[in-house]
């Protein structure tokens, strides 16, 4: 009989994720470990204590979730905790990394793109491509071959930005922008297919009367607070035409987002071997999408 399936959930905030914690159970997890206000000193005990309790062939029901709302904390923990698995003995646990949501969201958003128009070969801006989202935004929709404008308020964030997903998908085609006005905006947006924003919550980052001026094949705002990223937008927006576009709101990705969040923690039980970060998260959505 396997062993009943144990998730080690690491947190740098005070409260460890209350979302991370529901996703955890309602994927099925049998116990759940939870930690805040995690440092990276104190990872490598943690992980000791996961991998040391049971024997190699049922590791595979020891599991590692980052989460958090501090992403760059949270990636500063995954790494620490990579660090301390001992595959050479085959003393290791899968792990996942997903704080704010940073990865599934990006996917779910990069997902209801694909699902919506031809995309390689298309030209996309993405706005607010500095943050987490944002960033695994334009390093997934580069991975599908598309050209990516990225648009930050300010130029050299844009430009770190840009080079810093260079450098995971050298040969990617990124043009870093800081449209300041609506004039750079409409400019910004030219030729593209694709607008995806990736706000923060309760920011305006485009008026209904710039975008609808143009030929957009599909627009999606990930930003579900009022007002929304890109006016015109409704959060329930699931494929919705507006403009002759095809429209996806927060809430009407946020659907799949939940469903491949759940799906990903299930996964993590097959095997002690998975790494779930932006790409193999994108795999699965993939599968979980049927293709
Ligand atoms: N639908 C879902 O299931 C789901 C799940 C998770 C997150 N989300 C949403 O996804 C969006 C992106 O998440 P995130 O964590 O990447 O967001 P974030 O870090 O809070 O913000 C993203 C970017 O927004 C820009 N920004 C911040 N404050 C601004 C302001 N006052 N005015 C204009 N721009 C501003 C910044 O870009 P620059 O400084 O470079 O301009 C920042 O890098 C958020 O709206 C979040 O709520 C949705």
């Amino acid at each position: 009989m396997s062993k009943r399936s144990v998730l080690l959930h690491l947190d740098a905030d005070d409260h460890p994720s209350v979302f991370d914690r529901v996703v955890a159970v309602d994927a099925g997890v049998d116990v759940l470990l939870s930690h805040g206000s995690v440092k990276v000193g104190q990872v490598r005990d943690l992980v000791h204590g996961a991998i040391f309790t049971r024997g190699p062939k049922d590791l595979n029901r020891t599991a590692l979730f980052v989460g958090g709302s501090n992403v760059e904390k949270a990636e500063e923990l995954y790494s620490e905790a990579r660090k301390h698995l001992l595959p050479q003995y085959g003393l290791r646990v899968s792990m996942m990394l997903d704080a704010n949501g940073c990865n599934t969201t990006a996917v779910a958003a990069v997902r209801a793109v694909m699902a919506s128009v031809p995309y390689s070969g298309a030209r996309a801006l993405v706005l607010a491509g500095t943050g987490p989202v944002g960033q695994r935004v334009v390093s997934l929709l580069a991975r599908l071959g598309c050209a990516v404008r990225l648009a930050s308020r300010q130029l050299d964030r844009a430009e770190a930005a840009a080079r810093a997903i260079l450098c995971k998908r050298p040969g990617a085609v990124i043009e870093a922008v800081a449209p300041a006005n609506p004039f750079d905006m409409s400019r910004a947006l030219e030729d593209c297919d694709i607008l995806v924003a990736c706000g923060a919550a309760g920011i305006r980052l485009v008026d209904h009367g710039i975008w609808s001026k143009k030929r957009l094949k599909v627009v999606v705002d990930l930003n579900g607070v009022p007002p929304m990223g890109i006016e015109g937008i409704e959060p329930f927006d699931s494929g919705v035409e507006r403009e002759g576009a095809i429209c996806h709101g927060a809430l009407g990705v946020g659907g799949f987002k939940m469903k491949l969040h759940k799906a990903c923690i299930s996964s993590l039980f097959e095997t002690n071997q998975l790494e779930l970060e932006e790409d193999a998260i994108f795999d699965r959505a993939v599968i979980l999408a049927g293709g």
